[in-house]
């Protein structure tokens, strides 16, 4: 019934259209009116794309920081399964900023302008936005992460959910995966203190100056004005090796107005929290192995069983180690939850 009216209203359509194409051929012509005013001049088509694509080099020198930077490296581009795609993916990402998706992704590729801008969205300047820079919710501990552009990275650089999560004075935890921890990239946990389980010990849990006065977060120190493609900017390295081979450090971040005064000062600070974390961090993995807690390559041989002091003393072991800074990103913290987490093994 419904097929056959559609076939007759074709019909008549088609015969409309017939009849009208008869008229129009018999009629005559009259004579040319008057021509139009001029319209409008288009848009040059390439305009917009000259924002960007023009003969200023400032989309040369993003590419060329970030081709020497590790997310251009491709490295870890493989970890493409569900649980991994939306922090070593470009696409994975956008799709889990997009609406929470976390799925494998179709050609993964590394982290690239697209994963962080939407670039070609707009094809106006504004595609050089942060594609998102809301405050994150953290997944570990109770807090959120809020310094401005660099909440971009919190996304990615925040310590995963550890199963199962022990809670001081309560039962004991059974360990089954060989890779129990917060993951490698707890940075953003790290900078504003939120996470780790605080044993208790003769240290107080404190924060450095860095958990307040820095507001930019991440970019302040790691994305200041680059130092040609080695250190800064869009490589994202803090520390860098010279032209000449020497580790080196960006320290105009570390210098920006109301933080450092000079290098020097700078130096004489990092240096030996440096030592003083990492001696730490040699002692608590040391107690740690020696009690079997953990094996010869840091991690726990599974499955395993063990209080849930001993479960948070590992926990802050790997918490300190996956942030990779040595006590930059917030020394006081750091040093608290070795030295406490050392003691509790005592
Ligand atoms: C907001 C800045 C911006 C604007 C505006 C812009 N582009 Fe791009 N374009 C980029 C960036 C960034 C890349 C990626 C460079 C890379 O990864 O090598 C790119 C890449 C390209 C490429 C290389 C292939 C690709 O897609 O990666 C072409 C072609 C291109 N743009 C054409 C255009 C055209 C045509 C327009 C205007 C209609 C335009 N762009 C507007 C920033 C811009
Ligand atoms: C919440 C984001 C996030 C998720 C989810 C995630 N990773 Fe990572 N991963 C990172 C970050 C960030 C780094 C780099 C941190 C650094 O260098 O300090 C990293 C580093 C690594 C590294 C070390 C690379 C090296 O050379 O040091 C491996 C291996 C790795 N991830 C594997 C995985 C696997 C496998 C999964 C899924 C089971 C996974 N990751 C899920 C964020 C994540
Ligand atoms: C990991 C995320 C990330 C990736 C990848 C990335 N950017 Fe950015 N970009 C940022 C952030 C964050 C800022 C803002 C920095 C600030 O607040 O000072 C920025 C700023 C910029 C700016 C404007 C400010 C400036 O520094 O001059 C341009 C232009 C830009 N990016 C281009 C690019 C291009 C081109 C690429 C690819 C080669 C790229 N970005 C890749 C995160 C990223
Ligand atoms: C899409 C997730 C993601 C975002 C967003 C992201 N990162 Fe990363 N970042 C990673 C991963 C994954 C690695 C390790 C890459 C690898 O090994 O292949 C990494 C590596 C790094 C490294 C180098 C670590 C090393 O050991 O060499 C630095 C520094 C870094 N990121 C800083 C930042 C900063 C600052 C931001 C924000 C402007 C940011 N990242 C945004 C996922 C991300
Ligand atoms: C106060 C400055 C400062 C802030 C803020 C900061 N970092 Fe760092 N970060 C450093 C310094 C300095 C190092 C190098 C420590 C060393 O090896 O001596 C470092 C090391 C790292 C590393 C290890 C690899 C490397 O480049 O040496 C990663 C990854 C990293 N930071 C990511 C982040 C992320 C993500 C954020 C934001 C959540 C952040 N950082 C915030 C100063 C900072």
């Amino acid at each position: 019934m419904e097929r056959k009216r559609a076939l007759l209203t074709f019909a008549s359509l088609f015969l409309m259209l017939f009849a009208s194409i008869m008229i129009s051929s018999c009629t005559k012509e009259g004579p040319e009116g008057k021509p139009g005013l001029d319209g409008i001049d288009g848009k040059d088509g390439a305009e917009s794309c000259s924002a960007c694509h023009n003969l200023s080099e400032v989309l040369q020198a993003k590419l060329s920081q970030y081709s020497n930077s590790t997310h251009a490296s491709g490295d870890n581009v493989h970890r493409n399964s569900s649980t991994c795609a939306r922090c070593h993916t470009s696409m994975g990402f956008r799709n889990y900023i997009k609406d929470g998706t976390m799925a494998t992704v179709d050609n993964p590729t590394p982290i690239n302008c697209r994963t962080c801008h939407p670039i070609h969205e707009t094809y106006t300047p504004n595609d050089y936005s942060i594609r998102k820079a809301t405050p994150v919710t953290l997944a570990v501990g109770v807090g959120t992460y809020n310094y401005g552009n660099s909440n971009l990275c919190a996304n990615c650089h925040e310590a995963r959910t550890v199963t199962p999560y022990p809670v001081l004075g309560g039962t004991d935890v059974t360990i089954t995966s060989s890779s129990y921890g917060a993951h490698y990239g707890p940075q953003s946990n790290m900078l504003a203190g939120i996470g780790p389980i605080q044993i208790p010990g003769s240290m107080t849990y404190m924060n450095s100056a860095h958990t307040t006065l820095v507001t930019g977060g991440c970019v302040t120190c790691h994305m200041s004005p680059a130092t040609g493609n080695r250190g800064g900017g869009h490589t994202w390295a803090v520390k860098y090796l010279s032209a000449s081979g020497t580790e080196s450090y960006q320290y105009t971040g570390c210098l920006s107005t109301g933080c450092h005064a000079s290098t020097s000062i700078v130096t004489a600070l990092i240096n030996p929290n440096r030592t003083e974390i990492t001696a730490l961090m040699d002692q608590l993995l040391a107690k740690l192995q020696v009690k079997g807690l953990l094996n010869s390559s840091a991690s726990v041989t599974t499955p395993k069983t063990m209080t849930a002091l001993q479960a948070a003393a590992v926990l802050n072991y790997k918490f300190v180690y996956g942030d990779h800074s040595y006590g930059a990103h917030n020394y006081r913290f750091s040093k608290a939850l070795l030295v406490n987490s050392i003691e509790s093994l005592n």
